[in-house]
């Protein structure tokens, strides 16, 4: 099973420029477009799919994800509107199905489980998980037991070392942890947020952000460090679940010089 993980679009309405400075529009569609020549079986996306939550911009993320032949798993971020995201997202023909009502919770069947926590707060850029989140969790990572299962956030659960962003991560993260150590199914936790990819381990399990298709945050880990971005290609994970194992790909977005004989 092949699951390509994109993150952090930040689509903006057409003619506008993501924080002033890129046009996001672009790198959004040539992100999926390379991402679907691999042939994924599932598409995930972590979050901030717009910049304002507004209609215009869904109405652009509705059109590109489309277009996808291949069922999508996309939960909101915190740049996201909880309803304009239910109510665009949900005309998808291939979006996982989202609720009614409440967070945006999903959860996408295969091989691989992947279930989509929505942990943000409206109104606020941090993340928080619930007792409602763990019940909901527990419950569903209940029902399949033997399904190796991502769980997938927007704001990671755990800090990076980039104090600027660890201060609006998801807090209430011991709840997550118990959770999650019920459940040795869980062979990754997946996060957006930090728009940069970062690996480390969360409740023992091996837990990763997702590099963004705008623009990536400055690798700035001094302590009280100025808050910046860089225009780095935007770039995008391959979950490979392949043996019993599941191996996950880094892959810048661009034409590159190549490919080259390497034998
Ligand atoms: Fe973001």
């Amino acid at each position: 099973m092949l699951i390509a993980h994109l993150s952090d679009p930040h689509l903006c309405p057409p003619g506008t420029l993501y924080q002033s400075v890129l046009d996001t529009t672009p790198r959004f569609p040539e992100a999926l477009a390379q991402a679907a020549s691999f042939g994924p079986d599932l598409v995930i996306l972590s979050g901030d799919v717009t910049e304002h939550g507004d209609a215009e911009s869904y109405a652009l993320a509705c059109e590109l994800l489309g277009k996808l032949p291949c069922p999508i798993l996309a939960i909101p971020g915190n740049h996201d509107d909880r309803e304009g995201f239910r109510a665009a997202l949900s005309q998808l023909p291939n979006l996982v199905s989202l609720p009614d009502t409440g967070p945006l919770h999903a959860v996408a069947e295969g091989s691989v489980r992947v279930v989509g926590l929505d942990v943000t707060v409206p109104g606020q850029h941090h993340g928080r998980i619930e007792a409602s989140h763990v019940d909901w969790l527990d419950r569903v990572l209940a029902a399949a037991r033997d399904t190796p299962t991502m769980v997938m956030l927007h704001q990671p659960p755990f800090t990076t070392g980039i104090g600027y962003i660890d201060d609006y991560r998801c807090f209430g993260e011991d709840l997550l942890a118990q959770v999650i150590h019920r459940h040795p199914q869980v062979i990754r936790v997946l996060a957006g947020h930090v728009h940069r990819f970062t690996l480390t381990e969360f409740a023992g399990r091996p837990a990763l952000t997702a590099p963004a298709t705008a623009t990536s945050l400055a690798l700035r880990l001094a302590p009280g460090a100025e808050p910046a971005s860089v225009t780095e290609p935007a770039a995008f994970l391959m979950h490979h679940w392949s043996g019993g194992r599941l191996t996950t790909h880094f892959q810048p977005v661009g034409d590159f010089p190549g490919p080259h004989p390497f034998f």
